[in-house]
Order: C-alpha cells, then structure tokens, then sequence
C-alpha cells in the first residue's frame, strides 16, 4: 500500500488507459479522484473540462473540500484529431493543444498550492511515443505530445524547490483507449509495430505501474525524466 493516505487525480480517468491508472493507484492505496467532461459529480468522479481553467479550479478546489488536499495529479486527459498537418482545420489543431498541452498547464497550475501543501507532491503527465516518432496523419497530436515533454522538464525545475516532481510516462500503443483503433487499423498499426521491438502493444497495466512509480514515494528523486513505455524501439 505504497499510496496509503495520497489523495489522487487522475485526468481522464473515466476511460481507457485513465481508468486503469486509477484502479491502479487505488489498489496502491490512494483516494482516487476520475475526472472528465462526462464524468458525474458523485462518488470517486468529477466532472472537468481541462481546457477551461475555471472547471479545473472547481475540480482542485472541489478536491480539497471533500479529502482536505492533493498529493497526486496524473494529467492523463488527451484527444486526437487525425489528418495531415498542411490541411487540418486550425479549430481541431486548437482543440488537440487546448486539451493535450493548455490542459496540463491548468491542471497544474491550479493543483500547485495543494501539491506544495503536501510537502511530497508528485505530477505525472501523459506523452507519447509519438513525441519522437512523430506520425503523418497524426501531426497535431504528436507536436502536442512533443511540447508536452518540454513542458514536463521546464515545470519539473520550477518545482522542486518545494518538493513536487513532475516526471511523464511515454506509452507506444496501448490495448486501451485511442491505441485500440490503431491496432483496428491495419495499415497505421503495421506501419507502428515495425518501430516496436516488441511488436506488441503494451497493456494497460503495463503503462499503469511505470505510473505508479512515478506516482510513490520510490521516485523521489527522479524528476524532469520521461519515462518511455514502448518495449524499445526496434532501429
Ligand atoms: N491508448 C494509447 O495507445 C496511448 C498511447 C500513448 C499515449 N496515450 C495517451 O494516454 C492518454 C489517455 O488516452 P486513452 O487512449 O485512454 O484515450 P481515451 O480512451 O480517448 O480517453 C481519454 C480520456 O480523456 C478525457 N478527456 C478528453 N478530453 C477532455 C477534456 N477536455 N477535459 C477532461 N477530460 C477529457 C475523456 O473523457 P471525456 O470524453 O468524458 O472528457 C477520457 O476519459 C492520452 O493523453 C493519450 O494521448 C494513449
């Protein structure tokens, strides 16, 4: 029960590779808050748009009134819209940084009093493998997941002087989630699994636990990395 007595976030928790980090860090013994657009305002969730500060403040402060603090944000939330970059409607390149990248910011921007207050604070974001393999067809999201990293580094040294971590795991493709139509599609998923040692998507508990370590006391001092969960790449 390595959780026992944090209080956790978990952005998108509501579905795909968001729920299973949250079973993940429950059963590790966090409180653990799923928050999404369609997520109810009962029992362990609570509804949030991340791309609209005024929501995710609700959500800390809504946090705070009900557990009395926040040690863990898992900022998890993530959409993609697929086509090339040269004809994307600017409103759906908007839509994927407003949530990808904007998203992460509000969430931890607001979070940063309770997570300071926690004296052992710990922000784990969400990239991608697509951040260094970038995608045609998936431009948008692999730029976001890129800058993602970078902010990741940048908000890991402005932190650590009040003793919050900021690490991001990186998965390949998951069998959760967006992952699941990739591997529905033959043609995106060949191209995908040629890059793959493994030549396997990884499972959701496979993503969840790299989480978890991130999430726990055991990595207190690894901070600003970019953990990749992909099985390695095959050059
Ligand atoms: N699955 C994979 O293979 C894979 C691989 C690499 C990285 N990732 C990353 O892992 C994360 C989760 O992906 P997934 O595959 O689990 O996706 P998913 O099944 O589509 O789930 C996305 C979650 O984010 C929530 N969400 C979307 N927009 C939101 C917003 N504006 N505010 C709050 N919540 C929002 C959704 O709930 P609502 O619709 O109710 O808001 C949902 O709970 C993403 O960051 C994704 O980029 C996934």
């Amino acid at each position: 029960m390595v959780l026992k007595g944090r209080v956790a976030v978990v952005t998108g928790g509501t579905a795909g590779l968001g729920r299973v980090i949250a079973r993940t860090l429950t059963d590790a013994g966090a409180t653990v808050v799923s928050a999404s657009r369609g997520a109810p305002a009962s029992g362990d969730r609570f509804p949030v748009d991340v791309t609209d500060r005024a929501s995710v403040d609700a959500l800390v402060s809504g946090v705070q009134d009900r557990y009395g603090g926040l040690d863990i944000l898992v900022a998890n939330a993530g959409i993609s819209r697929p086509g090339p970059l040269v004809g994307l409607p600017v409103s759906q390149w908007d839509e994927v940084l407003a949530t990808n990248l904007t998203g992460v910011l509000h969430c931890v921007q607001a979070a940063a009093p309770l997570l300071r207050a926690s004296g052992a604070g710990r922000v784990v974001t969400v990239s991608s493998l697509l951040a260094r393999r970038p995608v045609v067809g998936a431009g948008a999201y692999s730029v976001s997941k890129a800058a993602v990293e970078t902010l990741t580094r940048v908000l890991a040294a402005e932190l650590s002087g009040d003793g919050i971590t900021v690490n991001a795991v990186a998965p390949g493709v998951v069998d959760e989630g967006m992952g699941r139509q990739i591997l529905a599609n033959e043609r995106l998923w060949g191209r995908l699994r040629g890059s793959l040692a493994s030549g396997r998507a990884a499972t959701g508990d496979e993503v969840a636990r790299a989480v978890l370590f991130l999430a726990s006391p055991d990595s207190s001092y690894v901070n600003g990395h970019v953990l990749h969960v992909d099985g390695g790449l095959d050059y």
